[in-house]
């Protein structure tokens, strides 16, 4: 049964319903439907419940983030290259207001330099990066942590 502040939305944007046809070095072989499997059972396993949420259209990650409050209690986002440049989305999510981990399944911080920069920055709890689908398990430890559940 669903108890209070257990909710975590993971909203994949931009490109990342292409993960196993995207360079290997940096994403791995895995689809994003396998990832969100995996990112589903980590969830079971610290008692949370995922729901996932994924497009191409930044207006569509924009519009879900304003009515996401209503479905969760935390986020994880992974926003693809929108986490660089989209001013957009950054506000959508001030708006949100919720508890926030920001994903990247590659090193973001070591490849180029327009990588280096999110402008989610001060929005999140903490931004993961470089682990791969493990990174999505430590986010949502972090977000269990933040509920105090
Ligand atoms: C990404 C990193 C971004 O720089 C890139 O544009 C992506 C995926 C990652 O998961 O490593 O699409 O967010």
């Amino acid at each position: 049964m669903t108890t209070a502040h257990n909710r975590v939305e993971v909203m994949h944007g931009v490109n990342l319903d292409m993960l196993g046809r995207r360079p290997a070095e940096h994403y791995g072989n895995i689809t994003l439907d396998q990832l969100q499997v995996k990112v589903r059972g980590f969830a079971r396993e610290l008692d949370l419940e995922a729901r996932f949420f994924n497009t191409n259209h930044e207006g569509e990650f924009v519009e879900h983030l304003h009515r996401v409050h209503q479905l969760t209690d935390g986020l994880i986002l992974n926003a693809g290259a929108w986490t660089h440049y989209s001013y957009a989305i950054r506000d959508a999510l001030e708006i949100v207001g919720l508890p926030t981990v920001e994903v990247h399944l590659s090193a973001v911080g070591a490849r180029e330099e327009w990588r280096r920069h999110s402008v989610l920055e001060g929005l999140v709890l903490e931004t993961v990066s470089g682990e791969g689908p493990d990174g999505y398990r430590k986010a949502l430890g972090l977000l269990k942590e933040r509920f105090g559940v």
